[in-house]
C-alpha cells in the first residue's frame, strides 16, 4: 500500500504543468462507442480511472492504443460491439463506468451496467440516467444487481426534465440522443465545462448539439457518426488545487496550460480568502496574498458554482486563514472525511450536517493521516505542505484516480515529499 512522506513548511517556487481533464476524459473515452471510426483523442491525463475506463471499453470491443511518442495521445476504435456489460468488479471501483451505457444502448441497441453500489462521497445512484434513457424508449429492469437495458428498435428523441443537474446524466443521455431518432431537449442540465467539451467533440463527429454550458440542451439525432480528433480541456479542479497549494504554503507558482474562466465562481471565492489569481501568457499565476489566508465562506454548487471537487482544498486552506469560515456541501450527501484527518493535524473545524466550520489555527502539525476519497486525499497532502514537521498520508491510491505524477509536479517546486512503498 504506497503512502507518501512529506515534511512541510516549504513555500513552492516554479512551474507547474497543468493536464488535460479527467472528468472530460472519461465520457470521451465512452463516445469511441458512438461509431466505428478511429476517434483520437489529446491531452489525455495518464491517471488510473483512464486506465479503468480504457480497461472497459476494450472488453466491450474499443481497441484502444497510444500513437509512437504520444504518451498523452489515445486512439480509440470499436468496428463492433463484442460485449454489452459493465461488470461489478470495474464499476463499484469506478462509478463514471455507467458513462457506457447510453454509448451501448444506441450503438448497440443494448447494456447490462452494474449498480455503481455506494462509493465514499454517499450513494450516488443512477436513477436520473435511468429516467432519462426510458423516457427515450429504452426498456429498463434491474437484474440481479444489473441494469439491464434494451433499445432493439433505437431511441426517439424526448423532452426530459432533470430535477436537479447530474453532470453523468446529461453526458449518458446527450451521447444517445446523438444517434436517437428526432430531437431531444434537455432541461435543468448541467453546465460544466466538461459538458461543453463533450459537445464539442460530438459535434466533430457530426452530431447536430446546441446549448452545452446552459441548463437547457437540445439534440438532433442524426443517422451515424464518424471518427474525430480531439483535444481535452485542461483539468479545473488540479487548476485550482495547485493553485490552492500555492497559497497554503505562501509560495508563488505558475500553472500552465491552463485557463481561469474554468474555475468559475471559485476564482472569485479564492480571491476572497487570500488567493491571488493572474491571467498570464498560457496560463496562470497564484499566490497568497500579502494581506494573508482570511476565513471565507463558501457553498459547494453546480457550474459556475463552487465545484464540490474543490470543497476539502479548500477546507484544508482555510485551516491556517485568519478568522473563521463555513463550509457548505450540497452536492454530496458525505464528503466530510477529510475533517477528522485535518483534526488530527491541529485544525479546529466543526460538522453539523452539511455544513462545517473552520476556525483557523496559526499553524497545523505534521501527522500521519488516511485518505479516502480522491479529493479529500489532496486536502491532506495539502495541508502536509503547510504543516511543522512530517505528514504521512496512507491509502494513496486514491490519489492516483485523479492526480498524474502529483508528488513529481510537487517537488519539482521545492516540495520535500516522496512516496514509500
Ligand atoms: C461528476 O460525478 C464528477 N465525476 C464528480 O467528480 C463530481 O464531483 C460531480 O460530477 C459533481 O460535479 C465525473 O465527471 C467522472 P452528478 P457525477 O451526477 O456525474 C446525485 C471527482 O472527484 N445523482 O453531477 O456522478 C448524486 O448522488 C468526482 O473527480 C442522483 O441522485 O455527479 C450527487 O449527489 C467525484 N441521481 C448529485 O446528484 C443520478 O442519477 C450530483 O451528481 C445521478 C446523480
Amino acid at each position: 500500500m504506497d503512502r507518501i512522506l512529506i515534511r512541510g513548511g516549504v513555500p513552492l517556487e516554479g512551474v507547474v504543468e497543468i493536464g488535460g481533464a479527467k472528468n472530460a476524459a472519461l465520457p470521451l473515452m465512452a463516445a469511441s462507442l458512438l461509431t466505428d471510426e478511429p476517434l483520437v483523442l489529446e491531452n489525455v491525463p495518464d491517471v488510473a480511472d483512464v486506465g479503468t475506463m480504457r480497461r472497459l471499453l476494450q472488453m466491450l470491443g474499443v481497441e484502444a492504443r497510444h500513437p509512437p511518442l504520444a504518451a498523452h495521445t489515445l486512439v480509440l476504435q470499436c468496428p463492433e460491439v463484442l460485449d454489452t456489460t459493465a461488470p461489478y468488479d470495474l464499476v463499484r471501483r469506478m462509478r463514471a463506468s455507467v458513462l457506457v451505457l447510453g454509448p451501448l444502448l444506441v450503438r448497440a441497441g443494448e447494456a447490462r451496467v452494474s449498480l455503481p453500489g455506494g462509493c465514499a462521497i454517499g450513494p450516488r445512484p443512477i436513477d436520473l440516467h435511468l429516467e432519462g434513457l426510458s423516457r427515450m424508449g429504452a426498456e429498463i429492469t434491474l437484474e440481479g444487481g444489473y441494469v439491464h437495458a434494451r433499445a432493439p428498435r433505437g431511441l426517439k428523441g424526448a423532452v426530459i426534465r432533470f430535477p436537479k443537474p447530474s453532470v453523468g446524466a446529461t453526458e449518458n443521455l446527450m451521447m444517445a440522443a446523438a444517434l436517437a431518432r428526432g430531437t431531444t431537449v434537455i432541461e435543468e442540465a448541467a453546465q460544466e465545462p466538461e459538458i461543453v467539451d463533450l459537445a464539442q467533440c460530438l459535434r466533430a463527429m457530426g452530431a447536430r448539439i446546441e446549448g452545452a454550458g446552459t441548463s437547457r440542451i437540445e439534440i438532433e439525432g442524426v443517422e451515424r457518426l464518424s471518427g474525430a480528433r480531439h483535444r481535452i480541456l485542461p483539468d479545473r479542479i488540479e487548476t485550482g488545487t495547485y493553485a490552492m497549494a500555492a497559497a497554503i504554503t505562501g509560495g508563488r507558482l505558475e500553472l500552465r496550460g491552463t485557463r481561469l474562466d474554468l474555475l468559475g465562481a471559485a476564482a472569485e471565492v479564492l480571491d476572497e480568502a487570500g488567493v491571488v489569481l493572474e491571467e498570464i501568457e498560457g496560463g496562470i499565476r497564484a499566490a497568497r496574498s500579502p494581506r494573508g489566508l482570511v476565513g471565507t465562506d463558501v457553498m459547494t454548487l453546480p457550474f459556475p458554482g463552487f465545484a464540490t471537487d474543490l470543497q476539502a482544498q479548500f477546507m484544508a486552506l482555510m485551516c491556517i486563514a485568519e478568522g473563521a469560515a463555513m463550509i457548505t456541501e450540497t452536492i454530496f450527501e458525505n464528503r466530510f472525511m477529510h475533517v477528522p484527518e485535518l483534526a488530527r493535524m491541529g485544525a479546529r473545524i466543526t460538522v453539523h450536517g452539511a455544513t462545517a466550520l473552520v476556525r483557523g489555527v496559526p499553524k497545523l502539525v505534521g501527522a500521519p493521516v488516511m485518505a479516502t476519497d480522491l479529493r479529500a486525499s489532496v486536502s491532506l497532502v495539502l495541508a502536509g505542505l503547510a504543516a511543522e514537521g512530517e505528514t504521512e498520508v496512507n491509502r494513496i491510491y486514491h490519489l492516483d484516480r485523479g492526480y498524474e505524477r502529483l508528488e513529481q509536479k510537487l517537488a519539482a517546486v521545492g516540495a520535500r515529499i516522496e512516496r514509500l512503498p
